[in-house]
């Protein structure tokens, strides 16, 4: 992979540095439920103050059509100073760049933060439309990126910035991001395995396709079992599949040998709820009226048996239906097997996640992508494009 420059790599003294990063975080009455990627940025926002550049920050935040004040980034501003204890200035700018961006931006001295409203009050933004970037880049003499998790998006303020400034550099968070789910997929420590779940073989696909070339085992839980279970010829019942992606994995099963690896017994439910009659059956045993909605327990100990030589676990998706408490227990055990193990753990997705955090288990993990869709497309083997805008070493 290509080295890029990096926020060690430039003189940042009394410069104007506009830093793109992830403030997607989830916000209801003003009130932040999660701060993890506020929490992940402050590592290069912290650089910039130490080196005494003028930092403007900017972020989307959820998907408005244009403005929309639930969707305002104010709250974040006042997140971040409670984690900074400084100062952030915030403006108000409906259009992000206006005159009150400009005002403040003026008045800005070396160390302090300026944030700027949601990017996406800008219908341009996701359209990669020239004016707004070019309005984005005339803030600044530098760009950043340091929002691994909108780092697969083609936006202005991801990719058109880059066009419109002297000099571009990634921010720690993508750094550390890189390195982790490069190494984990590019230059394990083996043996390495993958667990992949989740509700869709689609969404995986080229998730698959690019792993099964580099582990040497994957585990396959979640909603997108049944399709491969039915592609071996068993029942399932009224679980999730997808009929068009039989052969698909038909296909699969038939070119990994035994590297993939299914569930081998299920929790199946009458209804799709979470307090449903359920009960455990083996995986070629799913009554035709019912559906599965978790792994069972022999599947939790084929699960963590494969787990128990390995030195790298690269882990997307849940296991069940991890919302509903009576389906979780699959994603949880799965989460604490990992975190018990001594070996190199890089996880994605928001459900596996949530599990790991539910179980307080983040600091035994190696690495908690805060990428989504972002972390699903660099394991797909994509070069993500707000990384590859940036200048090379
Ligand atoms: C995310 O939450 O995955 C990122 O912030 C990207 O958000 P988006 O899917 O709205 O582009």
């Amino acid at each position: 992979m290509l080295k890029k420059v990096t926020v060690d790599d430039l003189d940042l003294k009394s410069k104007r540095v506009l830093v793109r990063v992830d403030f997607n975080v989830p916000i209801k009455d003003g009130i932040i439920s999660d701060n993890t990627r506020i929490l992940a940025a402050l590592k290069t926002i912290k650089k910039l103050i130490e080196s005494g550049a003028k930092i403007i920050l900017c972020s989307h935040l959820g998907k408005p059509k244009g403005f929309d004040e639930n969707f305002s980034l104010e709250p974040v501003a006042h997140e971040l100073e409670k984690l900074l204890d400084r100062k952030v200035f915030f403006s108000h700018d409906k259009n992000v760049v206006g005159d009150e961006t400009k005002k403040f931006l003026g008045e800005l001295k070396d160390g302090e933060i300026l944030l700027l409203e949601n990017t996406r009050f800008r219908a341009e933004e996701t359209k990669n439309l020239d004016d707004f970037s070019r309005e984005l880049g005339e803030l600044a003499d530098i760009f950043v990126n340091d929002a691994f998790g909108s780092a697969h998006r083609v936006h202005c303020s991801t990719v058109g910035i880059t066009k419109f400034v002297k000099q571009t550099a990634i921010g720690y968070l993508i750094e550390k991001e890189i390195k982790f789910l490069g190494e984990a997929v590019n230059n394990p420590k083996r043996p390495l395995i993958a667990i992949l779940g989740g509700a869709k073989v689609s969404d995986k696909i080229k998730v698959i396709e690019n792993l099964l070339g580099k582990v040497d085992k994957l585990i396959i839980g979640g909603g997108m079992a049944f399709t491969f279970l039915k592609a071996k010829g068993f029942n399932v019942g009224k679980s999730l599949l997808e009929e068009d992606k039989i052969d698909y994995a038909r296909d699969m099963l038939n070119k990994a040998g035994d590297k993939i690896i299914l569930p081998v017994d299920i929790v199946i439910a009458k209804e799709f709820k979470n307090d449903s009659e359920y009960e455990t059956v083996p995986c070629n045993k799913i009554l035709d009226d019912w559906m599965g909605l978790d792994i069972g327990k022999e599947t939790c100990d084929l699960f963590i048996n494969n787990l128990k030589d390995v030195q790298t676990v690269i882990w997307n998706g849940p296991m069940g239906v991890f919302e509903f408490d009576s389906f979780a227990r699959g994603t949880l055990v799965i989460a604490q097997a990992i975190a018990d193990l001594n070996i190199i753990s890089v996880i994605g997705g928001g459900d596996s996640v949530a599990a790991i955090n539910k179980l307080k288990l983040a600091d035994k993990m190696t690495h908690i992508s805060t990428g989504g869709g972002a972390s699903l497309e660099f394991l797909e083997g994509k070069e993500l494009p707000g990384i590859a805008a940036i200048a090379n070493k």
